[in-house]
This record gives C-alpha cells, sequence and structure tokens, in this order.
C-alpha cells in the first residue's frame, strides 16, 4: 500500500485498569464514545441521557436515526427510571439479568427520542460482562449502545474487529477480551405482558423466555414470520444484514461432492462438523458441534473469509433448535440480498 494511504487508526485501545475506567467513565461524561465490550458483541457507546452524545453514534456508524439504539443499565432501579416495567418483564429480567436479553417497554420522558427514534418505548439491557458492569457503575448513568460496527456489516466480537471497522471514526476502545456468547442479545418486546413478542432470536431461546412466562411468545422477527409488515414492528431490523461484503450461499446441508470439484475461489463453511479435509477451502467451525462454540467463532470466521478474497461463501445452517435459530437468523441476514 502507499505511503500516502496508509493511515494509522485514531482509535487507542485501553486495557480495563482501574485508572483507564475513570477515565473512560470521564469521556462518556463529557459527551464522547467509548467502544466497549459485552458478552453479546462490542457495542459502541455514549451516555444514554446526552441526546447530543446519541446523536454522534449514528453519525459514527453511519446508522440511520430511524434505527433505535439499546439502552445499558448495570442497576435494578435504572429499570424503573427509564421505563415501566410490568410484572412479566419483572419476571423475564429476574430469570435472566444480568445477561444477553434486551426488553422493549414503554418508556419515560426522560429518555431522549434520539435513542428511541421518537417511538413511544424504550429496549433495555442489563449486561453481563464484568468490565463493562465497572465501567457503567463507575458512570453512573446509563449508556446507550448499538454493536460497533460500520451500518450493515457483521458485529464486531473482539477490540480488534471494531478497530478495523470504526478505528477511524472513534478514540476510545475498551479492550474486554472476546465476547463469550458471540451473537447480539435477544430481543423482547413487552409492552403488552399477555402478548410477549420475540424480535430478535439470540442465546436466550425462544423456550426459555416461555418457561418463565407461562406463555406463548409470538416470533415476529424476519425469516420466521415473513409475511409480517416488520418495520411497524421492529424498526432497524427490516434492512438489516450483518452482511459480509462477499456473497453468502446458504445450504441446508453441504456434501463432499459440493467442494471436491469448486473452484479454488469458493469458500466453504460447515459449522457443526469436521471437514474430512478434501479441499484447503473447506472450514469448520466447531468440528464437535456445540452450537455455542459456533455462535462464539461466527462474525470472526465470516469476517475472516471476508478479507481472504474469495468470490462466495457458501455456508451450512446450524441444526437444533435454539440457539441455531439465532446462529441461522444471523447468517439468513448475511446472505440476504442488499
Ligand atoms: O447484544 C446486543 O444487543 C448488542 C450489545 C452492544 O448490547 N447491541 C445491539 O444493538 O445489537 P443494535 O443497535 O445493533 O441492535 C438494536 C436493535 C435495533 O436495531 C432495533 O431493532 C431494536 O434493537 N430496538 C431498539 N429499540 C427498540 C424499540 N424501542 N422497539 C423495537 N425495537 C427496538
Ligand atoms: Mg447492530
Amino acid at each position: 500500500m502507499p505511503a500516502a494511504t496508509r493511515r494509522s487508526p485514531k482509535a487507542r485501545v485501553y486495557r480495563g485498569t482501574p485508572r483507564n475506567l475513570a477515565r473512560l467513565a470521564a469521556v462518556l461524561a463529557r459527551g464522547e464514545l467509548v467502544a466497549v465490550p459485552t458478552e453479546t458483541v462490542y457495542g459502541l457507546a455514549a451516555d444514554a441521557l446526552n441526546p447530543r452524545a446519541c446523536r454522534s453514534i449514528f453519525r459514527a456508524k453511519g446508522r440511520p436515526t430511524a434505527d433505535p439504539l439499546i439502552v445499558h443499565i448495570h442497576a435494578w432501579r435504572q429499570l424503573e427510571q427509564l421505563a415501566e416495567p410490568n410484572d412479566a418483564a419483572r419476571r423475564l429480567a429476574k430469570a435472566f439479568w444480568p445477561g444477553p436479553l434486551t426488553m422493549v417497554l414503554p418508556k419515560k420522558a426522560c429518555v431522549p427520542a434520539i435513542v428511541t427514534s421518537g417511538l413511544p418505548s424504550v429496549a433495555i439491557r442489563m449486561p453481563r460482562h464484568a468490565l463493562f458492569r465497572r465501567l457503567l457503575k463507575q458512570c453512573e448513568r446509563p449508556l446507550a449502545a448499538p454493536s460497533a460496527n460500520p451500518f450493515g456489516y457483521v458485529s464486531p466480537t473482539t477490540s480488534a474487529h471494531v478497530l478495523a471497522g470504526l478505528g477511524q471514526r472513534i478514540s476510545y476502545i475498551l479492550e474486554g477480551g472476546a465476547a463469550t456468547i458471540g451473537l447480539e442479545s435477544t430481543i423482547v418486546d413487552l409492552r403488552n405482558p399477555a402478548a410477549p413478542r420475540l424480535l430478535r432470536p439470540g442465546a436466550i431461546t425462544r423456550e426459555q423466555l416461555e418457561a418463565v412466562l407461562g406463555l406463548p411468545v409470538e416470533v415476529v422477527h424476519g425469516h420466521a414470520a415473513p409475511a409480517q409488515p416488520r418495520a411497524q414492528i421492529a424498526p432497524g431490523l427490516l434492512l438489516r444484514h450483518y452482511s459480509p461484503h462477499t456473497p453468502v450461499t446458504l445450504h441446508e446441508r453441504i456434501a463432499p461432492g459440493d467442494y471436491r470439484n469448486a473452484s479454488a475461489d469458493e469458500a466453504w463453511l460447515l459449522l457443526m462438523r469436521p471437514t474430512g479435509r478434501t479441499s484447503p477451502h473447506v472450514y469448520a467451525l466447531d468440528p464437535r458441534g456445540d452450537l455455542r462454540g459456533v455462535a462464539r467463532h461466527l462474525f470472526g470466521k465470516l469476517r475472516e473469509l471476508d478479507a481472504a478474497g474469495y468470490r462466495r461463501i457458501h455456508v451450512e445452517l446450524a441444526h437444533g433448535g435454539g440457539l441455531a435459530d439465532a446462529i441461522n437468523d444471523r447468517l439468513r441476514r448475511a446472505a440476504a440480498k442488499g
């Protein structure tokens, strides 16, 4: 690359020392952005009660302001401060917080319109990641944070992914190691507690939600219910692709015959079983077939194959329900044509 076009990133990656946490809390308090680790994916955080700070999240990501943000909290009192929780929400929070569950509830007036895209509801999550929790506590304010990637690209699961995507546009990244879950949180709409709706599948499964609520949870996210007017249900999920630049083709099952004679510019990704090593262009994500391992490594592998210069990436879908539904949801978005 010619020297003139090589730019060193503006962002610095900070280790989670007490001194750095205090410094990053001060950065957030004065309305600047900090990329933060969570157990799901890295987020791009701003003071959720500062509209100007939240507006700069949309600018940094190139994200349309019609796509609302998730607000992260660390203390139970913050739930009541920001939203109007009902009994169903309290039961789910008790069962799954801190953790990868986001709940959509009627919002309180203190939540700025820019955070919710003008909606009367707000999405709230109490994350489990210890370092992010320490930062939230130190800030003493809720933090709005979407995934820390340029709009439309694959979500980041390491600080290196954040640096690669937003390193020129932000200044601060908190190092928190690789995300242990690797998929964005489950989103459940609880505005009507008698009719909960699953807006985005994640590591907390529909079955787990139903077991706690004692109610059926309607699936309204994209591919499970294609006939539904999704824009009215989950703004932002409508045009969401989470896509690599390389075209992705999905398969129920990939057979060795498919890739044995395939051209060298196509990659083949098996999620849950070994490759058998019949081609250097066939990859296995978790040869033991552990869905949690597949979820943890999926986005990193898609980024790696995207950077490797293949013309097409073939992926075999996950099987088994539960977490497989969330994995396949992200794969279908990655394969959707823009
Ligand atoms: O795991 C996660 O949820 C990560 C980490 C950083 O917490 N965050 C994340 O945020 O994935 P993001 O912005 O990439 O996805 C947030 C989505 C929006 O696109 C929208 O679909 C939904 O949450 N959402 C937010 N507020 C909503 C609301 N009031 N009503 C319905 N959906 C909402
Ligand atoms: Mg996102």
